[in-house]
């Protein structure tokens, strides 16, 4: 018999995650502790703007016409408790306020909720962003609540997906990190330190889970609990780092007179560096980069190991940095002064083909020039609802040409296809003056100064 699997939180990794065990085969119910995401999911409504996800909802939702009734909803541990083998913890970990450290109050909770039921032998995996010791201390708490003791084992399976990707990157993962207790590269099975049972069993069950992404070939990588959080934390530290080193040559090639899209180029083109997050702009944000190196830092100064991780303060602050110069350089290019300037922003979203404005540099943006006393108006092809919600005091508009009416500069803060697909002498039409400056350096420049408009870009040559 297949285990069943329950996943706890049903944001963008949990509803995700849900809907991909049910396309794998599994039978699987979701909890969330808000009512009106179960019942929004049960109904086949995503939370969330997330491609190929309400698909994969109207395949599997129970009671759905035609659907294979593999999925459903609760709000109950108890039910939960009573239903699954394996419990996947996935609710999130935020920035606390003010503070660079993680909350991992939601993680606790879910923990102290569900091991109570957990009245015969069952697997609790944790997939969230934590802060690296979190697992052996939750392993521990899970064994003194569960009515079955030792029997209710924790492992830690960290979650790689990218939002806008998230269905693609759980249905086929590049690895699959299963951190378990005792795995030191082989089973020690010492049964010292911390947490329960020999991690064999919960080898056995991920193996099983992740059959189908296995048996494509995706790596297996079996490690103890410490490494499995850190290869996420890791994995986040690293990317952030390249955005803001390609961010930091962009600075240099501003004062240097170069172009840092060649420079991207030539650089990715050594196998050892590679192409890809080497797209300098306005630089990195959303609900994992920023938030996941500060709780780094944060966890780092925790352990005493606070040195090793000081070059990530600089990352964060090359990062914050750029957002600032793009104010300035929109500044400059009106003349010095933003008051009573109209402004179009395009894009709110911290990346496209997401509705997600988390720590959004767009939004930061927008938010900056209006302080400033710019009149901005912004557009997005899907994150206008979760903008006006923590900016309502922005303008916002239906469309790109409605945004840039009257406009004396046009920002290009966040890439949809739909925004390199603007006809330039069209735009020029409706428009005051003629400025547009592209904070991710995906507009063709020539195009654009073709149809006499001033391009700007951060790090590149002004003509
Ligand atoms: C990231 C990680 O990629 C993913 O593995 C992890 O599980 C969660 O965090 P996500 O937040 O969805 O995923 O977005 P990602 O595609 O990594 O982009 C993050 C930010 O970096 C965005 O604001 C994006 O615009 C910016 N970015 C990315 C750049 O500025 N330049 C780049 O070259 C790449």
């Amino acid at each position: 018999m297949s285990p069943k699997i329950t996943v706890i939180g049903l944001g963008y990794l949990g509803a995700t995650h849900a809907a991909a065990m049910a396309e794998l085969g599994f039978e699987v119910l979701g909890l969330d502790i808000v009512p009106e995401k179960t019942q929004a999911l049960a109904r086949g409504e995503t939370p969330i703007y997330e491609p190929g996800l309400e698909d994969l909802l109207r395949r599997h939702v129970a009671g759905l016409p035609g659907s294979s009734g593999r999925l459903s909803f609760t709000t109950s541990f108890a039910e939960i408790g009573e239903f699954g083998d394996v419990h996947f913890i996935c609710v999130n970990t935020p920035q606390k306020p003010g503070e660079y450290a993680c909350d991992m109050s939601y993680v606790d909770s879910a923990v102290d909720a569900l091991a109570p039921h957990l009245t015969r032998p069952a697997l609790v995996v944790g997939k969230s962003t934590v802060p690296v010791g979190s697992a052996a201390r939750l392993a521990r708490r899970v064994a003194e609540l569960a009515p079955v003791g030792e029997a209710a084992e924790l492992a830690w399976n960290p979650e790689f997906l990218r939002e806008g990707f998230a269905v693609e990157d759980t249905l086929r993962p590049d690895r699959i990190v299963a951190g378990v207790h005792g795995a030191h590269g082989a089973h020690g099975g010492t049964g010292t330190g911390a947490g329960t049972g020999t991690g064999e069993r919960a080898e056995a069950l991920l193996r099983e889970i992740y059959a189908r992404p296995l048996a494509e070939g995706t790596p297996f990588i079996l490690t103890d609990l410490p490494t499995a959080e850190l290869v996420k934390t890791a994995a986040n530290a690293f990317l952030s780092t390249k955005i803001s080193f390609i961010n930091a040559m962009a600075e240099v090639c501003e004062t240097a007179g170069g172009d840092v899209v060649k420079l991207a180029e030539a650089l990715g083109h050594d196998d050892r560096i590679g192409r890809k997050f080497l797209r300098a702009g306005i630089g990195f944000g959303g609900g994992c980069l920023p938030k996941d190196i500060r709780a780094f830092m944060a966890r780092a100064g925790e352990l005493g190991a606070a040195e090793a991780l000081s070059f990530l303060r600089e990352i964060d602050a090359i990062n914050m940095r750029r957002r600032v110069f793009m104010v300035e350089l929109t500044r400059e290019t009106l003349g010095g002064s933003l008051l009573g300037k109209r402004i179009a922003v395009l894009g709110a979203a911290f990346k496209p083909d997401s509705d997600d404005v988390r720590d959004s540099p767009a939004l930061n943006i927008a938010g900056q020039l209006h302080l400033q006393g710019a009149e901005v108006t912004v557009y997005d092809p899907k994150a206008m609802d979760n903008a006006r919600r923590i900016f309502p005091t922005l303008r916002y508009a239906a469309d790109v040409v409605d945004a840039a009416q009257g406009a004396h500069a046009v920002l290009h803060l966040t890439e949809w296809r739909e925004f390199r697909e603007i006809d330039p002498a069209a735009l020029a039409e409706v428009v005051s003056e003629r400025h547009v400056l592209d904070g991710r350096n995906t507009l063709d420049p020539a195009l654009w100064r073709k149809a006499n408009w001033t391009y700007r870009a951060l790090g590149r040559p002004t003509a």
